[in-house]
């Protein structure tokens, strides 16, 4: 059986303690793709259709409305099934607290039970959020291990954190 990295990431303007950065790329991408080289894993990028907006501020709003209102945003593809996985590492910033609800939209695609699934949420002060209480809901059946929290400003120095956790 193989393990799977699949991963939201948001480039652009983001909030780093001290202030507003703009990245080429977002801190969930740079963690999903070392985890793949660490496992030597299949990767695949969780992307909606209707990409966000580039501002901080203008992302927070829209973000915070879908959470609000419970939508789940379309995606521009989905991997066809999830066999032959049987763990998934699951990679995304947090969002007023949880995982984006692209996350939500790619996990309730699919049938997750037996499989395992290794949370790793990158934020800048809440840590794993409510997210693995959210995944675990929606993913009935699956073992959702306790996650790991890495913070945005510290991205450089994660990698030993990040093997600990996977190996
Ligand atoms: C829409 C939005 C909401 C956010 N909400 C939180 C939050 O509730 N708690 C937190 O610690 N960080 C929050 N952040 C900061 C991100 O979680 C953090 O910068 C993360 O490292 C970004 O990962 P990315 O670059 O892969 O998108 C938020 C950022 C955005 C854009």
């Amino acid at each position: 059986m193989k393990t799977l990295v699949a991963y939201f990431s948001h480039a652009g303007e983001n909030y780093f303690v001290g202030g507003i950065k703009t990245v080429a790329e977002g801190n969930a991408s740079i963690i999903a793709k070392k985890a793949q080289k660490i496992l030597s894993a299949d990767i695949f990028e969780i992307q909606t259709a209707k990409s966000y907006p580039s501002s901080y501020k203008a992302c927070c709003d829209e973000a915070l409305k879908e959470q609000r209102e419970g939508q789940l945003p379309e995606l521009k593809k989905y991997l066809p099934n999830l066999d032959g996985y049987d763990k998934i590492v699951l990679v995304y910033p947090c969002w007023w607290g949880t995982a984006p609800q692209a996350v939500f939209t790619f996990l309730r695609h699919y049938d997750f039970s037996g499989k395992s699934i290794l949370p790793i949420c990158t934020h800048e002060g809440s840590g794993m959020g409510r997210s693995e209480r959210d995944i675990a809901s929606i993913c009935k059946g699956a073992h959702v291990l306790k996650g790991l929290a890495l913070q945005g400003s510290c991205m450089a120095s994660c990698d030993e954190q990040l093997k600990q956790y996977l190996l």
